[in-house]
């Protein structure tokens, strides 16, 4: 057993990442979203393990409604930024809706957002049969994948809305397939969304790579929030799930008063 010891080991790599699972390390992988370059200068000083540059961006950045609407241009921007301030930190940029929709599409845009940002892997949602081959075509070329499944919410129309994924036995047997055949094709990670307890933790116990749980629970290998959920940046709540360690928009809006008096 090798211990990565969070205070040593700054920038991982894929063969660390790859065999990282809780229960030989004592602790969990940790992840959180990032987008600017300033967030992402703090970060690179943390000890944070990995940083996400999520398609989240459009829903937290730039008030989308979905993740739908943003595109490969805004990822490979927002990516760059981060890249930029985070160079000793391994860094994984979303592929956003569409971009990934056909082998040659998804090649076409794997290719630029990685090659254009500097980062260190690509993150698509989904497991279809499409996306399990461009997975094998990518790792072949040099382009580490994180696998996404569960609650995928560029499919949230096609889902039905935003719950809980693995509660009944044959979308249980689906989830634990689809973990299953996205280790087989290279992933060197997982993240699951919104998947029932008990299915993240045996999906976990399953594969040699790490899970890394979003609403999960606390099973997976690793844990990843949105930043903006852990600081309480929004106007609005975060999701139950998340435990805010601040409420950083309630503060920053008191310091603005202040100042205007
Ligand atoms: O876009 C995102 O922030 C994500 C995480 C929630 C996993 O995909």
């Amino acid at each position: 057993m090798t211990y990565l010891d969070p205070k040593t080991i700054n920038k991982l790599n894929t063969r660390q990442i790859r065999t990282f699972k809780k229960s030989a390390h004592n602790r969990s992988l940790q992840m959180l979203t990032c987008y600017d370059y300033q967030s992402a200068q703090m970060l690179n000083e943390t000890t944070l393990d990995l940083i996400l540059i999520g398609d989240s961006l459009g829903n937290v950045v730039l008030g989308y409604d979905y993740t739908i609407e943003v595109s490969t241009e805004t990822m490979i921007l927002f990516s760059k930024a981060v890249k930029k301030g985070s160079p000793d930190k391994f860094v994984i940029a979303d592929l956003p809706f569409g971009s990934y929709a056909s082998m040659e599409l998804g090649l076409a845009n794997s290719i630029k957002l990685f090659q254009q940002s500097g980062v260190e892997a690509l993150k698509l949602e989904g497991a279809y049969d499409h996306e399990i081959i461009l997975i094998e075509r990518l790792t072949q070329i040099g382009i580490p994948v994180m696998g996404h499944i569960g609650l995928t919410p560029q499919s949230v129309h096609e889902q039905g809305g935003y719950f809980t994924h693995g509660k009944d036995e044959k979308s249980k047997t689906k989830l634990l397939k689809e973990a299953q055949a996205l280790e087989a094709a290279g992933c060197f990670a997982i993240v699951l969304e919104f998947v029932e307890e008990s299915l993240a933790k045996l999906i976990t116990e399953k594969l040699t790579i790490p899970t890394i749980g979003i609403g999960s629970g606390i099973h997976t290998d690793g844990q990843v929030l949105v930043i903006n959920d852990l600081l309480h940046l929004g106007k609005k709540d975060p999701p139950k799930f998340c435990k805010p360690i601040a409420n950083l928009y309630q503060t920053k809006k008191q310091l603005i008063e202040d100042y205007l008096k």
